[in-house]
């Protein structure tokens, strides 16, 4: 039988031993979590800022974000309408245009085909009037989204946001 005194005594070693073992997960973990902080290269790489005041309707240009290439497109009107008006077709990958981008006239996609990761070629290549990866022959739309072939995907569209006007940063900068 142990008397309250001794429950004490006991409670406080098990407090000690544990406030003991946290110090040391914690002395441990330091090295470890400071080498998960991005380095500045790391940072700048994580956005990728692009002046788009320059591209008028209909041209497109690709740019490298993490390694990766994107395709940003100044839609025309028609582009945007020919989007809009298959939103209600069968799809293999159903989404509405309006899911996809932020503004109509802006189209930011990840220039990698869902199949097997070719990069697609520039919009007006494929049926649908968009983009035809050549590799095995699939077809997205002015969307991005695959309409024919075997990819099983749609260009997946990264996070972007625009800075003003004529700026466009693609990714997320890291706080
Ligand atoms: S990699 Fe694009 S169709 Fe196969």
């Amino acid at each position: 039988m142990v008397n309250e005194q001794g429950e004490n005594r006991r409670d406080f070693l098990m407090l000690a031993t544990g406030a003991v073992g946290a110090v040391g997960v914690a002395g441990a973990a330091w090295p470890f979590i400071k080498s998960m902080s991005p380095s500045a290269d790391v940072l700048a790489q994580a956005t990728t800022e692009v002046d788009i005041s320059t591209l008028s309707e209909g041209q497109m240009i690709t740019v490298p974000w993490q390694g990766k290439p994107v395709f940003i497109l100044h839609r025309t009107q028609a582009q945007i309408d020919e989007a809009v008006k298959d939103d209600g077709q069968a799809m293999r990958d159903p989404e509405k245009d309006g899911d996809r981008i932020q503004k109509p006239e802006w189209l930011v996609v990840l220039a990698l085909c869902t199949h097997l990761g070719c990069v697609p070629q520039p919009i007006g290549t494929g049926e649908y009037g968009g983009f035809l990866c050549p590799c095995h022959g699939t077809h997205y739309d002015t969307s991005g989204r695959i309409r024919k072939g075997p990819a099983p995907k749609n260009l997946p569209v990264p996070h972007y946001e625009f800075k003003d006007d004529s700026t466009l940063v693609i990714g997320k900068a890291i706080a």
